[in-house]
């Protein structure tokens, strides 16, 4: 086995909210291998922005943390905002969810994908139309968009931009949240084909998605997160031939191309820590045992799973 460049152990994360402790992920032990696709899938609200931000060390105040993430060996859970300023963006890039809030609309795209280079690569002022055309093309936009004003693009021009402004320092790692979300069919391919370019430049991508056909599309490695947990780990081959846990059974059941069946039952409370399997009162296959479930297994190599069925 590589070495991972990303090594998460036992990481835990709750918000202080005004109505209590709220638990957005707990007990995630997982690696991402260089020079793969991981995407991160699950239902709104199971955790898996969260976990992309405190890869990025980009939780809000009201967050609190436990466990270990390392990136490149290198402990990321406890970092200095001066530490974080050497690495941010130029080890790690970010492709935020939400593109209209993401592109400061003050900027013109190309100053937006430049001001970085500028600072840290020593790219002069007046090569930054080049340098941002480039990477706008790239990302299949017209390099004539760097004249634009983020407000002045579509959706789906914008997502792109962003992810222009996300690999502006050519980062090894790229986590990117939700690309595709809300775009017409040409821009979905656009950005599923940009993705794929970028993976096959050797950048190790974290794709969180709700969209289970993007990830069969672009994804090497499968983490499924449901109300906090990693619930399922797998290579994609395994994961869409034999999906372990039935939530992720539920899922793809869910898929259009597998005939829409929703999962019945409703998603556990933010609010309640999550002891066992998360699923226990959605499966039909829970048993008492599965309210204590803390420590997944490993049916076959490279595959974890937290369910008592296997
Ligand atoms: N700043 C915050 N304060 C309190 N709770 C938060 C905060 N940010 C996120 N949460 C909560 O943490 C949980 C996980 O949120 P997260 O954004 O990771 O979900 P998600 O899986 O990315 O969902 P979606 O698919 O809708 O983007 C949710 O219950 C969310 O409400
Ligand atoms: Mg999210």
């Amino acid at each position: 086995m590589t070495t991972p460049l990303v090594a998460m152990h036992d990481v835990n994360i709750r918000f202080n909210t005004t109505r209590g402790w709220g638990y957005a992920v707990t007990a995630v032990s997982a690696d991402v291998r260089a020079n793969t696709v991981t995407a991160i899938i699950g239902e709104s609200g199971s955790g898996k922005s969260v976990l992309g931000a405190a890869v990025m060390g980009l939780l809000p105040n009201n967050a609190e943390a436990s466990g270990s993430i390392t990136y490149a060996g290198l402990e990321l859970l406890g970092l200095t905002d001066r530490e974080w300023d050497q690495i941010r963006g130029i080890e790690l890039g970010w492709v935020a969810q939400n593109p209209a809030s993401s592109l400061n609309p003050v900027y013109r795209i190309d100053e937006l994908i430049s001001e970085a280079a500028i600072h840290r690569r020593r790219i002069r002022r007046r090569d930054k139309r080049r340098f941002a055309a480039d990477l706008l093309t790239k990302v299949g936009l017209p390099a004539a968009t760097g004249r634009n004003y983020s407000f002045e693009l579509s959706g789906g021009m914008a997502q792109r931009a962003l992810i222009a402004v996300g690999i502006g320092l050519d980062p090894p790692l790229l986590i990117l949240d939700e690309p595709t979300k809300g775009l017409d069919p040409a821009n979905y391919d656009r950005i599923r084909d940009a993705i794929m370019d970028l993976a096959g430049e050797g950048h190790t991508i974290m794709l969180i998605t709700h969209d289970v056909t993007l990830a069969e599309q672009v994804a090497d490695e499968i983490w499924v997160l449901y109300g906090s947990r990693l619930v399922e780990q797998a290579p994609k081959q395994d994961f869409f031939a034999t999906p372990l846990h039935p939530y992720s059974q539920g899922l793809l059941a869910a898929m259009p191309s597998r005939g829409l069946h929703p999962i019945p039952g409703e998603s556990p409370s933010f609010f309640v820590p999550p002891e066992g399997c998360p699923f226990v009162d959605r499966c039909p296959y829970a048993v008492a045992a599965c309210h204590e479930l803390k420590t997944p297994s490993h049916p076959t190599e490279g595959r974890s799973v937290l369910c008592l069925l296997h």
